[in-house]
């Protein structure tokens, strides 16, 4: 049941994400930066909001009268603001609730993912009644209404022996004082806010908080229109004295409130924390068999500190040695934030298929898939290969199912994530003969599964990164196909136009001599 949901729901987030790849391309795809958003439109709102914040007075009257100033008198500027605060706000909630479907629907929230999902739960929570106290502090008809309603939701706890509601049972009850305390909650809350969007990212590494330029300039652009064709207002002002009947609610931070009228205030809170405790347990529903981890060998460590730099979630920290090699610090894996993604091993230096002196046991490997496996693998599946446009394809497995692509020239060899692989292995693929050309493929760009594999294999490819390719590969060889789980199609047209390709520049050549892995001298094993 729990599988089938998760399966539809991907597939509709693949449906659409695939929809806005072919309008704009990965870099302006909304769905890849939903925390990336989120974090801009809470920086548009608290921008905008300090602007407000200099011309809103605390007082029953004269809060109204001062939102109407801005809005009215100010239209141009205070106005603006006070919709660009309206409309960042509701964009937050839209970009915080997609981003939670899609972690879960992705199923981006067990196992070592826990931290982020957990330390996010707060943050919606905190959203909400930020926002809310925003619609508060405007005292107008909606104000009153929303203000009553939760009083009164809030006087059914037994701890609070001061009834709020009691503050709003008329005019002349509502205080300036009380005013003053919504206003400094509507900073205070925001702020914890921050403080808890801070934490919610501190498990990864170069965390993307930020959107691409394009999508920053797109999104604030309709922003500024919206505000300008649609501005916001406010309802009548609030009178205690009088009941409010009708109220247009907004559907962003207010959607429950009709619930809190038709059902008893304590139905209200067992909801609220029952929805807060499924989403607290939800990473270990079903309780699952972890993976095993990443595993380092001190022997063959030198403490380059490349895993370190190269992990997505710092797994991996640094620490003085321990033994007696004469290196300063040594690799040491916390298997509590491990991944089992394989980064690490594509980035150590020891990695390397071309070691043949001793046993291929490199710094750091993954019990599941052994470098020294990935090497076996690869030659294996060469030997069978016929042609002369053989390929080697690499697929991460959170791709498409490339064994669909295996053929009497094409061999398949899965690995946890892209960047598992050490760039060494394709020189020695294309070195050594194994095949005329290299395909790399894996998640869809711009949403790599273990969030850096991408980026480290293309820099790593380009030289920009250790451990680099080697200068001498040659590039035509080396293909990469980014389609995600949903781009066989293009997957498969581009490895025939690859095949094409390598068909056209003719056999690999060193010296002017063909190489063919059986002219190598350690042909027998790799
Ligand atoms: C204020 C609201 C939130 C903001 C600003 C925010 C922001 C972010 C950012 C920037 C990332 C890192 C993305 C990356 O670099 O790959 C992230 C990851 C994540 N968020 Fe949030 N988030 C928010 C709310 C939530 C909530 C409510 C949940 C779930 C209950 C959640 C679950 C996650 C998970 C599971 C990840 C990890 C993704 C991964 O490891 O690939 N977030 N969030
Ligand atoms: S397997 Fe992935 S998460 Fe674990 S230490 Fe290596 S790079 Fe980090
Ligand atoms: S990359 Fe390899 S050699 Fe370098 S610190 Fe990590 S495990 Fe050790």
């Amino acid at each position: 049941m729990l599988e089938r949901t998760q399966r539809s729901g991907r597939r509709l987030f693949e449906w659409v994400e695939a929809g806005f790849n072919r309008i704009g391309g990965h870099r302006w795809n909304p769905f890849y930066q939903l925390g990336a958003l989120s974090f801009f439109f809470f920086w548009i709102i608290t921008v905008s909001g300090l602007y407000l914040y200099i011309f809103f007075r605390t007082g029953t009257t004269a809060a109204y009268e001062s939102v109407e100033y801005l809005t009215i008198d100010q239209w141009y500027l205070g106005g603006v603001m006070r919709s660009l605060h309206r409309y960042a706000s509701d964009a937050f909630v839209v970009t915080i609730v997609l981003h939670i479907l899609r972690e879960f629907f992705i199923g981006r929230y067990r196992y070592f993912r826990w931290f982020s999902w957990v330390t996010g739960v707060p943050l919606l929570w905190l959203t909400f009644a930020a926002g809310i106290g925003g619609y508060w502090l405007v005292w107008d008809s909606l104000a009153q209404y929303i203000a009553i309603t939760t009083a009164e939701w809030l006087d059914w706890l037994p701890f609070l022996t001061d009834p709020i509601a009691r503050n709003f049972l008329n005019q002349a009850s509502m205080s300036d004082r009380f005013f003053s305390l919504l206003s400094f909650l509507h900073i205070a809350i925001p702020l914890f806010l921050l403080l808890g969007m801070w934490i919610h990212i501190q498990r990864m590494t170069l965390p993307r908080s930020n959107p691409t330029r394009i999508l920053a300039v797109g999104t604030i652009s309709a922003l500024l229109v919206l505000s300008f064709i649609l501005p916001a207002t406010s309802q009548e002002p609030a009178n205690l004295d009088n009941l409010v009947f009708t109220v247009n609610l907004d559907w962003f931070y207010l959607n429950f409130y009709p619930l809190l009228d038709k059902w008893s205030a304590g139905s209200i809170w067992a909801l609220v924390f029952g929805v807060t405790l499924l989403l607290v347990v939800m990473p270990w529903l079903p309780p699952h068999k972890p993976e095993p981890v990443a595993v380092v060998d001190l022997e063959n460590c030198n403490g380059c500190g490349r895993c370190f730099d190269d992990c997505p979630f710092g797994a991996v920290d640094m620490f003085p040695r321990t033994d007696n090699l004469p290196f300063s610090h040594e690799a040491v894996v916390d298997s509590a934030l491990c991944a089992s993604c394989g980064i690490c091993v594509g980035s150590c230096p020891t990695a390397t298929p071309f070691r043949r002196a001793t046993a291929l046991v490199p710094g750091i490997d993954m019990p599941q898939l052994k470098i020294a496996d990935i090497r076996d693998k690869t030659v294996q599946a060469a030997e069978k290969l016929t042609g002369h446009d053989r390929v080697i394809v690499y697929g991460c497995r959170n791709g498409t199912d490339i064994n669909r692509l295996q053929g009497s020239g094409v061999a398949v060899i899965s690995l946890p994530c892209i960047s598992a692989l050490p760039p060494s292995f394709i020189d020695f693929v294309i070195a050594r003969g194994h095949a005329e050309g290299v395909f790399l493929t894996g998640c869809q760009q711009g949403d790599c599964y273990y969030r850096l594999g991408i980026d480290w294999t293309e820099q790593r490819i380009a030289g920009l990164r250790d451990p680099a390719l080697r200068k001498k590969v040659p590039r035509e060889r080396v293909a990469t196909c980014w389609s995600g789980p949903v781009g066989f199609a293009r997957q498969k047209a581009e490895l025939v136009s690859f095949r094409a390709q390598l068909l056209e520049m003719g056999p690999n050549r060193r010296n002017g001599a063909i190489i063919n892995k059986t002219d190598t001298p350690d042909s027998k094993g790799g």
